[in-house]
């Protein structure tokens, strides 16, 4: 597995209105395939994206929690939505919306998984920074194998008592 060794500089990149990022991997997350928007905004080559695990991108500010929502929803089959910070390989970062689902094949397997992503809403980070703060103080408190569940179960308490569950908070977010 791809370990990061990016430093965060702090300074954020933005996609433009229009323009996505799109990305194909292997069922274990390594990249297959990188659009040129992808490629411009991380500051990678496709020669470094290719066979790289996703979390080549993985920003540290970014909870354990949501990466276990992520893979839980995606592994069963199902679609993922949410908003993700990136580290670029200068170390600077950039926030977006993602939208991840599975590839399957003729036999209904997953092969792979398939995701665009796009600029976040406006005041939609704003939104999300304070929850994903509480999460990695939850997981820097639990620590060890349980710390990504026990944050990912307070992201789902806190929205269902506010906003009927995580995919209503985060569909009206970026709506
Ligand atoms: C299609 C797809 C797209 C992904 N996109 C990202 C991404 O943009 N940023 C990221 O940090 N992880 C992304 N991941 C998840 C990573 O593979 C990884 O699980 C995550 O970065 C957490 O790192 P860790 O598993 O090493 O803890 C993606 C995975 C898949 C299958």
């Amino acid at each position: 597995m791809t370990t990061n060794r990016v430093t965060p500089t702090n300074r954020a990149m933005e996609l433009q209105p229009d323009e996505f990022i799109v990305s194909k991997t292997d069922t274990q997350g390594r990249i297959t395939y990188a659009n040129r928007v992808f490629m411009r905004l991380s500051g990678y080559t496709e020669a470094e994206l290719l066979g790289a695990n996703h979390n080549i991108l993985r920003h540290p500010d970014m909870p354990k929690g949501v990466y276990k929502l992520f893979w839980d929803t995606i592994s069963q089959g199902g679609e993922f939505f949410g908003f993700v910070k990136n580290l670029c390989k200068t170390g600077d970062h950039y926030w977006v919306f993602a939208t991840v689902t599975p590839d399957f094949d003729a036999r209904g397997r997953i092969e792979g998984y398939f995701s665009v992503r796009r600029r976040p809403a406006a005041g939609a980070v704003e939104r999300i920074t304070p929850l994903y703060e509480h999460m990695l103080d939850i997981e820097r408190r639990t620590g060890g194998a349980g710390a990504a569940a026990a944050s990912l179960t307070y992201l789902q308490e806190q929205l269902r008592e506010e906003h009927a569950g995580y995919e209503p908070f985060v569909f009206g977010l970026q709506a």
